[in-house]
């Protein structure tokens, strides 16, 4: 089973690996992984990722689910690394946007917007990622506890996450035996601007949030789970059994 990359530690691709979530993941991974980290702009000035070059092997890339060209550029980059004699043994699709959205706002560009970045640009990934991973590896998805509540006020972003549970079992099924897929259905980790905290954490069973090392100890138990595929690990406090 081919898991390792040049460097003789294991490579993974962390798609919008940049900010929040991203980089405490990509922080933690560091320690034992090369990783192959992408933005949708330029990596310019970003100090952070400088510092973790001096502990592993890490590579920047520019994806951005706006442009027309991104799947061409994801397949070009993806051949590139492969050169390069990158093996990629595991990959974590992070990227999205949570934009409120009620009822009333909807236009058809606003939820393409929505879809696009939420849905679209993750299969996008996924299909560009796929044939490039080594035998064993686990492609991962970062889903919301929406799929079991749907956020109201975030009707389309909810919708893309749903759209995104479908995927990881049909996506397991198609990849089997080579590739793993495994979903991450997410409660509050790291809340967004101008959200009430308190109010979200009194929302669980667990009253409390979430934290970064909660999805970076998820994302490796499922890489290190060889019997699991096709499966949606919910990581959400018991926020989906509390009654609205
Ligand atoms: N934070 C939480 O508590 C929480 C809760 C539930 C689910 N989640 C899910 O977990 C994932 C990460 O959450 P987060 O809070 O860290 O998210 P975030 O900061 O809002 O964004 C995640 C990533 O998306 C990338 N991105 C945004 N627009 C993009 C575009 N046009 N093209 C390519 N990439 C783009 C960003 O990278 P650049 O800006 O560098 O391009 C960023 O690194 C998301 O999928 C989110 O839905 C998070």
């Amino acid at each position: 089973m081919e898991r390792i990359s040049r460097s003789g530690r294991p490579c993974w691709v962390l798609v919008g690996g940049r900010r929040r979530l991203g980089r405490a993941l990509a922080e933690d991974l560091a320690r034992d992984h090369d990783l192959v980290l992408t933005s949708s702009e330029s990596w310019a000035g970003e100090t952070w990722v400088e510092e973790l070059s001096t502990v592993a092997g890490i590579r920047t890339l520019v994806w951005n689910a706006e442009s027309p060209e991104v799947s061409s550029r994801m397949m070009a980059d993806l051949e590139a690394l492969e050169l390069d004699g990158w093996g990629i043994s595991g990959a974590v699709i992070l990227a999205g946007t949570f934009p409120g959205m009620p009822l009333g706002t909807w236009t058809a560009e606003g939820l393409e917007a929505a879809w696009r970045v939420n849905l679209g640009f993750p299969f996008l990934c996924a299909q560009a990622l796929a044939p490039r991973l080594a035998e064993g590896a686990c492609l991962q998805l970062l889903l919301d506890t929406a799929i079991h509540h749907p956020w109201l006020q975030r009707l389309p972003y909810s919708a893309a996450k749903a759209g995104l549970a479908a995927l990881v079992p049909g996506l397991a099924q198609l990849l089997a035996p080579r590739v793993r897929v495994v979903g991450h259905a997410l409660g509050t980790l790291l809340p967004a601007e101008g959200s009430d905290a308190a109010f979200l954490a009194e929302r669980t069973l667990l009253k409390r949030l979430g934290d970064p090392a909660d999805l970076a100890r998820a994302v490796r138990y499922a890489a290190d789970s060889p019997f699991m595929t096709g499966e949606i690990l919910t990581l959400d406090g018991g926020r989906r059994w509390v009654d609205r």
